[in-house]
């Protein structure tokens, strides 16, 4: 299939979009959140199995991802992208490669995580080149700060990796600034995520290919139960 084959589940006009899974796409419209109860199952109902439960969020055409998924079937794979027109690619790799283990979500990642994930079910999560609002007066867009850190310590179970790539020098230090003030993170230089082979993406490339420096940090959510 093409990514174009994959139709909106709703019209994105319309202002009575309700949240729902279809064809293993959770939609989560962008407005009109509060008030709309939808019943988000369990994540071993969703993959029918126990493995652990990695999330990358801001999957762009979700490259990285797919080839995760594709070597590590063993673990259950979320993908968070909020774009529908990257969705559709995502979704169509997924269907072409029979990748049974990538769950998709179409929607912001700080209104699923905070409104559909339960504490302490995450075994990792990753950000790779999430938008880096440069502009001082844009800073505030930026997806990584402190209520999202907050809601990421909740989600994920204790001892777990938290991983973000970034060639956006100024969003990296005040991510390190943030998680710094959130206790339970602490820096994480001991473990490579994915040893040699962590992973490749559309930005990474392109990044690299205008000869962009890039930055990766890596925390562990040191929380107790
Ligand atoms: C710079 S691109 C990186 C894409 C991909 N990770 C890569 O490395 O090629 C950032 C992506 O994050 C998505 N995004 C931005 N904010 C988001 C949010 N709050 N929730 C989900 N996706 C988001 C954008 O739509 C875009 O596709």
């Amino acid at each position: 299939m093409r990514p174009k084959d994959l139709k909106a589940p709703f019209d994105f006009k319309e202002k009575e979009r309700i949240p729902l899974i279809q064809e293993g796409v959770f939609y989560i419209p962008s407005y009109a959140q509060d008030g709309q109860t939808f019943v988000f199952p369990s994540l071993k109902t969703l993959f029918k199995n126990s493995y652990p439960i990695y999330i990358e969020c801001c999957s762009g055409n979700g490259e990285w991802a797919i080839e995760k998924a594709q070597t590590y079937p063993q673990i259950n794979w979320i993908t968070i992208e909020m774009r529908f027109n990257r969705v559709r690619k995502i979704y169509s790799k997924r269907f072409n490669l029979q990748i049974k283990n990538l769950f998709i979500v179409c929607g912001r990642a700080e209104i699923f995580i905070k409104k559909y994930l339960l504490s302490n079910c995450i075994d990792a999560f990753y950000v790779n080149f999430p938008d880096p609002w440069p502009k001082r007066k844009h800073e505030k867009y930026r997806l990584i700060q402190k209520p999202f850190i907050q809601e990421l310590s909740r989600v994920m179970k204790p001892r777990k990796i938290f991983h973000l790539v970034s060639d956006a020098f100024q969003y990296i230090k005040q991510i390190e600034k943030e998680m710094g003030e959130i206790q339970n993170f602490k820096k994480w230089d001991i473990e490579k995520p994915f040893g040699n082979h962590y992973g490749n993406s559309y930005f990474e490339r392109l990044w690299l290919s205008k000869k962009r420096k890039i930055y990766s940090l890596t925390y562990l959510n040191d929380k107790n139960l």
